[in-house]
């Protein structure tokens, strides 16, 4: 039976690590677990309870009331609600990069994502798994393309889904959270030392999977 590994994903807002990470999952047949959107839910729920983000410990108080359960089809709910796309919104996304500068919510779902990915054969994607969450994953990638690119994708994606879109705001706000989720004082963005870096600015999705695939081949 080949090893099932852990496979760890971190990278800038909007570089394309959960459509790749979800590919490689279906691919492997492993659980891909996306732990931005659980930064979200504590926002969303800050939001729902008109906690102002940026009061610390007022957000604090909140993690004693959520719970998050994320399903194998994507769905996530908080507190038995669907959140899936409700926590997808520019003010959740915003609220997120806030909140996780947090010790105690950080403490709170790192915990989580540990336990979730006891055992092997998962994908985690985020900010800090390969140096903080899973340091020991066989395969860590640190996924990364131009603040151009970036935004040019998340403004074709909202198109097509329907949704308002504004190109130089969607940049706008990139720039900021990436600001802010490269310089916290607590596990910020950066690449592990035995991370390998993929620039996907110039790839296809169908390159960049075909790559992460190697990588994971050459280790199980
Ligand atoms: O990946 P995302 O855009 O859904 O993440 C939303 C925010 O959550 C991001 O701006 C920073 C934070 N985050 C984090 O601090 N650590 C993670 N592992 C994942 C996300």
């Amino acid at each position: 039976m080949t090893k099932r590994i852990s496979i760890a994903i971190d990278g800038p807002a909007a570089a394309g690590k959960s459509t790749i990470a979800k590919m490689v999952a279906k691919n492997l047949n492993y659980t891909y677990i996306d732990t931005g959107a659980m930064y979200r839910c504590v926002a969303y729920y800050a939001l729902l309870k008109h906690v102002d983000v940026h009061d610390e410990q007022a957000v604090d108080k909140l993690l004693k009331d959520i719970d998050i359960q994320m399903y194998p089809d994507g769905t996530i709910q908080l507190n038995h609600e669907d959140v899936t796309s409700a926590i997808r919104e520019n003010e959740v996304s915003m609220g997120a990069s806030v909140v996780s500068q947090y010790a105690a919510v950080r403490a709170f779902l790192v915990d989580k994502q540990r336990e979730m990915a006891q055992g092997g054969g998962v994908i985690l994607d985020g900010r800090d798994i390969g140096t903080v969450v899973l340091k020991d994953a066989e395969l860590k990638i640190y996924q990364i393309a131009s603040i151009e690119c970036r935004a040019m994708r998340r403004h074709q994606e909202n198109m097509q889904r329907g949704i308002e879109s504004d190109l130089n705001e969607i940049q706008k706000e990139i720039a900021l959270r990436d600001q802010q989720d490269m310089n916290r004082r607590i596990s910020p963005l950066r690449k592990a030392d035995d991370a390998i870096e993929i620039d996907t600015s110039d790839m296809t999705l169908e390159e960049v999977v075909s790559k992460v695939m190697q990588l994971v081949e050459q280790r199980i």
